[in-house]
């Protein structure tokens, strides 16, 4: 196959929700019915359960387990689907933000009851800030849901994006009889079915003025969903493959995904409409998926499977090129030549070395600590990736030596830890005191105990009421020197020099956005 057949043949997205949305059992059930696994169990068995929550020590094992979901990649219909597993824990937010830079696509799980929550709100936020395109699949319709042109409305409005509903429910809960599919023009009547295997005995009428239809679904809701219909073509604009591509209009489909009901809908549909993998933009040029020389960067570090050995694995997304076993290539922050004699792949839930991979794979590098994130190989050119910015946490602690004979471990430690993007790391400018910032509580649990059990170095925290980092600029250097040395208190460098205001409440960020009205602040370091 050329190059091009094989960018071409690729589909790499992430499923993302809310907590309980049904993220992991869509996953399997897209798994089920691409063929990859044949039972379902696998990737749910991984899952951080939420008793968990504050057991960061569950945590650290799933961690070793969850490598291999990391990436579930099968074919179907002639496409290699890759899957990039998101972290379910909301304390792990960050991660699931930076996977999101390496996908072509997402689908986002939708709980019908519950509507739009507030992850499903920020992590749409990074999906608009990369116009990557978005599938809407509402789910649990077995049960008692909202009202459907309800929950368009409110995803039009909560995430701010054009919908139109692709299938659409008849009833839910007790009264949910099935889907009208508009994509493919089809009734699909609901049963109960195995939910951990798959079955295809879904009755499907493509008449809705049939008897058949009017029996199965009964006179008064086969009314209903003809009124439907009628609203929904006049409410709605017909789906456009150009607008869904620019990220500006959601297809939506409804279904059960424990149910395996509405998964194989969304997932033909996902075939004919997701796009293969786009061209990236760079610090020099664009980079066209097609070009024959190897680029990719690292969104992802697997730190510590083997606590003896304190080897990681770093997650490479190929955006041009083939990338080889054995050839070596330029990694552009040292200016060193790599080589990698294991390359893995990974297939549903196996990983096996493989010798070549195309755009749109995820490759998994083994490292022994050379990687951090955002960082780029190529075939010599220097260049790196953009789009794979840090996310302004929101949880900060002043974090202490508490083994002052360790310091230098501590130091390597923080370092290696906040490279994989564990934490972020902040130095204040007054005191040089050092400020760990997170997205979850949780963190700075597993940051202590790796610390000690990976380094050998012991760190304590003090709180810093604080707020939020911002990153900021401005072209009117008098204002900025003004700010600097007024707020100079709050501000710290990050881990790459770059300054950042630590404000310590809303109103003072408000404040100082008021008062300096020339300078811009950004949530993300990218801007
Ligand atoms: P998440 O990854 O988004 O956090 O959600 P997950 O798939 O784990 O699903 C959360 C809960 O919702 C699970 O129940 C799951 O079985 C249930 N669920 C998923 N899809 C549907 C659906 O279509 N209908 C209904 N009624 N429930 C659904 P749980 O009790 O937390 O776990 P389990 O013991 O059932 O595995």
């Amino acid at each position: 196959m050329t190059l091009k057949q094989e960018v071409e043949k690729r589909r790499t997205f992430a499923v993302i929700a809310h907590p309980d949305a049904g993220k992991t059992t869509l996953t399997e059930k897209l798994l089920l019915f691409g063929g990859a696994i044949h039972i379902a169990g696998a990737v749910k068995s991984n899952k951080i359960k939420k008793s968990a929550t504050s057991d960061f020590m569950e945590i650290e094992r799933q961690r070793g387990i969850s490598v291999s979901t990391s990436v579930m990649a099968f074919e179907y219909q002639n496409k290699k689907i890759n899957i990039l597993d998101t972290p379910g824990h909301e304390d792990f937010a960050e991660d699931t933000y930076r996977t999101l830079t390496a996908v072509d696509s997402v689908i986002i799980v939708i709980d019908g009851a519950k509507g739009v929550e507030t992850q499903t709100r920020r992590l749409m936020e990074v999906c608009r800030m990369r116009n990557t395109p978005v599938i809407v699949f509402v789910n649990k319709l077995d049960r008692e849901a909202k009202d459907p042109f309800d929950l368009l409305d409110e995803i039009e409005s909560e995430l701010t994006i054009k919908v139109i509903p692709l299938s659409w429910p008849i009833g839910a809960g007790s009264s949910f009889k099935g889907v009208y599919n508009r994509f493919e023009t089809k009734l699909q009547l609901f049963r109960s079915v195995n939910k951990q295997q798959l079955t295809d005995d879904i009755l499907e009428i493509t008449d809705l003025d049939s008897p058949e239809a009017k029996k199965a679904i009964g006179e008064s809701a086969n009314e209903q969903l003809r009124e439907d219909l009628e609203l929904i073509e006049t409410v709605y604009p017909e789906f456009q493959q150009q607008e869904y591509s620019a990220g500006k209009l959601a297809p939506v489909f409804f279904g059960s995904a424990v149910n395996n009901f509405g998964v194989r809908e969304l997932l033909n549909c996902f075939i004919q409409i997701a796009p293969h993998p786009q061209k990236s933009p760079t610090d020099v040029r664009e980079i066209d998926p097609f070009e024959p020389k190897l680029t990719g960067f690292v969104f992802k570090i697997h730190a510590n499977l083997d606590p003896n050995h304190r080897n990681r694995i770093a997650f490479l997304k190929i955006c041009s090129g083939v990338f080889e076993r054995n050839k070596p290539y330029l990694h552009v922050a040292s200016g060193k030549q790599m080589k990698f004699s294991s390359p893995n792949t990974f297939l549903a839930d196996k990983k096996s070395v493989v010798d070549e991979s195309f755009p749109g794979d995820i490759v998994g590098l083994y490292d022994a600590g050379n990687f951090k994130i955002g960082d780029t190989l190529t075939e010599g050119e220097i260049l790196n990736f953009k789009g794979i910015p840090s996310f302004s946490p929101e949880l900060f602690r002043y974090i202490e030596n508490a083994d002052p004979m360790k310091s230098k471990q501590l130091a390597k430690g923080i370092d290696q830890l906040t490279d994989e993007g564990v934490a972020q790391l902040f130095t204040l400018k007054i005191n040089g005191r050092k400020i760990i910032g997170c997205v979850g509580m949780l963190q700075f649990d597993v940051i202590q105990y790796r610390l000690e059990h990976e380094y050998g170095a012991k760190c304590k925290y003090e709180p810093a009421n604080l707020h939020k980092a911002c990153w900021f600029k401005s072209d009117d250097k008098t204002q900025l020197d003004d700010f600097m040395m007024r707020k100079y208190n709050n501000i710290a460098s990050d881990k790459y020099g770059r300054n950042v205001f630590l404000a310590d409440s809303a109103y003072s960020l408000q404040m100082a956005k008021d008062k300096f009205d020339k300078i811009q602040f950004y949530f993300t370091s990218e801007f």
